[in-house]
């Protein structure tokens, strides 16, 4: 039995969903354990593109049990979307393949809209939202308001929490936000039918889970969002509501976090933030806009363009550490065919601080005025994207795969160069 995990180690859509997808076919549970439908995990197999949100990315490979966690932010509507383009895919999401904790917090439509107001009420603060509702669906988990899965399927329950909930949102939407309040019946009646169809596939995902490695079976951790995104290790405020790493696993899965095998990062070759806060190696001008365009960065969720930069080293070495990773996995290798030279960040200066900073800097202002030293190396201009064996890449790439595994101080195990699941490169036993 092994018990993996998998989480971003940068801000991010460093490519997750693609290798659990791959290791997914060696694993018998995948786990979603945080974080919501902001979520966006690309799987591509045969050519054909799937976008995830809720569900985990185990669900295309088959006879797969795939679990979402009770620390996931669930919009049910989401859910049901996802099983219902699966099917019309041809791909029967089952309820032995889809579990759903009956105790996972529930988003409801009313949350979605009060990220948006308060998005628009933050102005110039505001923190770039996926507009998901997950920050009000937390904040409710937090402040001991906020519905459950398992609430949806009591109608009573249903009932008396909704009519609680609405009463206070309304207060809030009308008073603060100037929009009209929400009357109960129609809410009701929209959410009951969302927990009877839910109903076959909800349960104590936590007991299955421990039960399912009882039996020996192996376990794989979904990630969403990235290290620098984590609430409270990440560019907080501009974060998101969860804690995106191991961290998160237990509290958010129902699991021992001591009975974790090995942690592994997800990071591109360079790096991409979408939303607002700080971004230390951001390219901005034609450099930046060259690797949006190759790497065709645009959101999986909300369809915008993603700020990039060069490859920061100093932010991933710090993912890295606090997850106590064993290795990472460097996708998108392939994007950086194009240049003629490439760069890391190994080193920050804080413009009026400290220089030559080898450590994430914690607090907010000197994040703000962070300088990065950028070291350079001359590029490949070869494409490396039909290559399989590590031997088998121009010189130049593979000195910059040791270079970066230099500065991050952790073995990098894959490479992958292209966005299907085969375009990936072991290098494990190098
Ligand atoms: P996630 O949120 O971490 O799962 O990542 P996203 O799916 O949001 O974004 C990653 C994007 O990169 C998707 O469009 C993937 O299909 C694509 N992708 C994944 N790996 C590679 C790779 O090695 N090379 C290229 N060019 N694209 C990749
Ligand atoms: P995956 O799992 C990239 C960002 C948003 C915003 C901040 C807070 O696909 O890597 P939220 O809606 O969570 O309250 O937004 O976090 N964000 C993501 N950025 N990938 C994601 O998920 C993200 N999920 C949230 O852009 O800056
Ligand atoms: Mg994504």
């Amino acid at each position: 039995m092994a018990t993996r995990s998998v989480f971003g180690a940068q801000w991010g859509d460093e490519g997750k969903g693609k290798i659990i997808d791959l290791w997914a076919a060696d694993t018998d549970v995948i786990v979603r354990y945080q974080g919501g439908a902001n979520a966006g995990h690309t799987v591509v197999v045969d050519g054909e593109k799937f976008v995830l949100h809720l569900l985990p990315s185990g669900v295309l490979q088959e006879g797969k049990i795939n679990i979402i966690g009770n620390g996931v932010a669930i919009d049910p509507t989401v859910v049901l979307r996802e099983i219902d383009e699966l099917a019309e895919r041809g791909i029967t999401i089952d309820t032995k393949r889809l579990r759903v904790s009956a105790n996972a917090h529930v988003i409801l439509d009313t949350h979605k809209q009060i990220d948006n107001a308060s998005e628009l009420w933050l102005g110039a603060g505001r923190i770039g939202t996926t507009g998901r509702g997950i920050g009000p669906c937390y904040a409710d988990k937090a402040s001991r308001t906020g519905l459950r899965i398992g609430d949806l399927i009591d109608r009573e329950r249903l009932r008396s929490r909704l009519a609680a909930f609405l009463a206070e949102k309304s207060a809030l939407l009308e008073r603060v936000h100037g929009a009209e309040p929400i009357a109960l019946d129609g809410v009701y009646d929209r959410y009951a039918a969302i927990g009877e169809r839910l109903a076959p596939y909800v349960g104590d995902t936590g007991a299955e889970l421990r039960r399912l490695a009882r039996e020996g079976k192996d376990i794989l951790f979904e990630g969403a969002q990235g290290a620098m995104l984590d609430i409270d290790h990440g560019t907080y405020p501009f974060v998101t509501s969860s804690n995106t790493g191991v961290g998160g696993i237990g509290p958010g899965a129902g699991f021992p976090p001591n009975a974790i095998d090995a942690a592994f990062g997800v990071a591109k070759a360079y790096c991409t933030r979408v939303g607002e806060g700080p971004f230390p190696s951001e390219l901005e001008g034609a450099l930046g806009e060259k690797l949006r365009e190759l790497g065709n960065e645009y959101g999986a969720t909300t369809g915008r363009p993603r700020r990039c930069g060069w490859f920061d080293a100093v932010a991933v070495r710090y993912a890295l550490e606090l997850n106590g990773a064993a290795g990472l996995v460097m996708t998108n290798l392939d994007v950086l065919s194009g240049f003629d030279e490439v760069q890391v960040a190994t080193s920050y200066d804080v413009e009026g601080g400290a220089s030559n900073l080898t450590e994430y800097p914690a607090d907010l202002t000197d994040l703000a005025r962070v300088r990065p030293r950028f070291e350079s190396r001359p590029g490949w201009m070869a494409d490396i994207t039909a290559v399989r064996q590590y031997d088998d890449l121009p010189q130049a790439a593979r000195d910059y795969v040791e270079w970066v595994e230099r500065e991050v101080g952790v073995p990098i195990v894959m490479l992958s160069v292209g966005p299907q699941r085969d375009q990936v490169i072991p290098i494990a036993t190098r």
